[in-house]
Formats: structure tokens, C-alpha cells, sequence
């Protein structure tokens, strides 16, 4: 379905929450790696049957039959697609090319995604894609000019909504809040937000900072519309330096559930919340978005 897209009064292009299947369909989504976790995903679609209404699909650009291939795994199981393209930059300093972004709607138009999900970090540097590499948005003000007119170019020659997500941060770079930056971005960009629960718990944990600020009261909440979660792991250094990395076939934590808890309920517009699980078995997976499942009802509940 191709996102509706509206001119306001003030001029800028808006591009309103778009319907897709069911309205105001909302759920649990699940991820497996796009290349190897075919059999995985497969096997797992199967045994959750309706528990799951959504599948993340992470692909670069240029697959187009990746891209179709998980069309149709998403059609024969009743799920709805979400694109994560893994070569949109909107942080990065190789310029944006139009080719490229025009390959990446083509995509989303083949996966009817509703919008596409990218974290806000560097993804290509000189042409090579950083993939496992990338480098988070520094937590400086001076990132918010250069993210917001690349991301308002990306969605332009796109033509669907992009959603900005909070990136893993194995070293921090500037010390402003990242949903405060976020907010900021996606209100300039008029673009959409994705919290990943697991990256913030992480980021604030590293910076000695409680899961919880007072300033995500003033956070665009009614811009949430996906939130991700998986395991993490945390190691200590000498003189106290601690980093969180993520684990995607891990469980996930006590401490990101708690925060999960405390955060999404705030979302009004919040439609999917997805179980990363790239490595997991089926047997894993399965019983993961189970426990997404078991615990989702009143992430809803504002909605
Ligand atoms: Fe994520």
C-alpha cells in the first residue's frame, strides 16, 4: 500500500501515518536474518500462527529478489512487511543518490511496507556498506541540521515516510539525550520514530544515566510507531567504564522489559514492537515472541 502523502498549510510535505491491512493494525512483529534464517522463519511462522503480525525485513537495495522473496513469505503467512534498508545513510558524508533511494521505494513498493525503519547513524562510508559496522550519530546539536535535510531528501525521492531509530552505541560521542535529538529530527524531517528499547537501556546505562529521564516526558511519542527489543550484554572495564552491546540471539533482559514498560504505553500511535532475533532457532524464537506476546497487552493501551 503506498503511503498517502499531503501538503500542509505551512507548505512542507506531511506524510500522515498511513493504514496498512486492518486500520490501526498493531502487534508483534519478528526478524531472522534475510539470507540464512529462511528455514528459521519459515518454521517459526508457522508455529506462532496469528501471534505475530508483522515481519522485519532487513535487505540492501539492490535484492530485489530478496525483496520478493519475503513478499511472499509475509503474504503466505498473513504477516505485514517492515523495510529496514541496510543502505539508506541519512547520517553519513557520502552524498545521497538519487538511484539508489529510487531502487529502495521500488523495494518498499514490492514489500508494501508503510514506511521504512533506519537507524540514525553512518550505514555507508565511500561506497562500502557498514552493515555490522555502522557508526551511531554523534549526541551533538550540529547533528540534527545534516540528519534532517537528508532524511527529508530520502523520503522526498522515497515517497513513503521513514522511521529514525535510536542506534547501538559502542563508544558515545557528545552528550546530548538521543530521544531529545530524535524528537527534534523527526519533528524538522516530519518524520516518524522507532525506540529501541534495548539501544537506549544501553546508551543511558553506559552514560551512568537511570533507564528513565525526566526529559522523556517531552518526547514526540505521538511520532513512536515501532519499538524493537532483544538481549543485551553488558561488560565492565577498568576505572568503571561499562558497555552494552546488543544481543540479538540472546533473551531479553529484566531491565529492558521494565523500561519497555515504563516507555511505550506513552505512544499513542505505536503499531508494532519487534523481537530482533537474527541467530536464534526456531524453538527460540518461537517461544521469544511468545513472551512479547504474554507481556504487549498494555503497551497498547494508550493507543
Ligand atoms: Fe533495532
Amino acid at each position: 500500500m503506498t503511503a498517502t502523502v499531503s501538503t500542509s498549510i505551512t507548505g512542507s510535505t506531511r506524510y500522515p501515518i498511513p493504514e496498512l491491512g486492518p486500520p490501526g493494525v498493531h502487534g508483534i512483529c519478528f526478524s531472522c536474518d534475510s539470507i540464512k534464517g529462511m528455514d528459521t522463519a519459515e518454521e517459526t511462522a508457522i508455529r506462532l500462527g496469528s501471534t505475530a503480525t508483522w515481519y522485519g525485513v532487513g535487505i540492501l537495495a539492490t535484492d530485489q529478489e530478496l525483496a520478493e522473496y519475503w513478499a511472499e513469505f509475509c503474504r503466505r503467512h498473513g504477516l505485514h512487511a517492515l523495510f529496514h534498508p541496510l543502505d539508506l545513510d541519512v547520517c553519513g558524508t557520502d552524498p545521497l543518490d538519487d538511484r539508489l533511494l529510487r531502487s529502495i521505494g521500488k523495494r518498499a513498493d514490492e514489500l508494501g511496507s508503510p514506511w521504512l525503519n533506519i537507524d540514525l547513524a553512518m550505514w555507508v562510508r565511500e561506497g562500502e556498506t557498514l552493515l555490522e559496522s555502522l557508526v551511531p550519530m554523534a549526541l551533538v546539536d550540529e547533528a540534527v541540521d545534516r540528519a534532517v535535510d537528508r532524511i527529508k531528501h530520502a523520503q522526498d525521492v522515497i515517497g513513503r515516510p521513514l522511521t529514525v531509530e535510536n542506534a547501538p552505541y559502542p563508544f558515545v560521542v557528545g552528550d546530548r539525550d538521543i530521544l531529545t535529538l530524535m524528537t527534534r529530527i523527526a519533528e524538522r524531517a516530519d518524520c516518524l520514530m522507532t525506540i529501541d528499547v534495548g539501544h537506549l537501556y544501553g546508551l543511558r546505562t553506559q552514560c551512568g544515566l537511570p533507564p528513565v529521564l525526566p526529559s522523556d516526558d517531552d518526547i514526540a511519542w505521538d511520532r513512536v510507531v515501532e519499538a524493537h527489543m532483544s538481549g543485551t550484554f553488558l561488560r565492565r572495564f577498568e576505572g568503571g567504564v561499562r558497555v552494552v552491546d546488543d544481543k540479538h540471539d540472546w533473551p531479553v533482559g529484566e531491565e529492558v522489559w521494565e523500561l519497555a514498560d515504563a516507555l511505550l504505553p506513552r505512544a499513542p500511535r505505536l503499531r508494532s514492537v519487534m523481537a530482533e532475533a537474527e541467530g536464534m532457532s526456531a524453538d527460540e524464537l518461537t517461544s521469544s515472541v511468545r513472551r512479547f506476546a504474554a507481556r504487549a497487552d498494555h503497551w497498547w493501551s494508550a493507543s
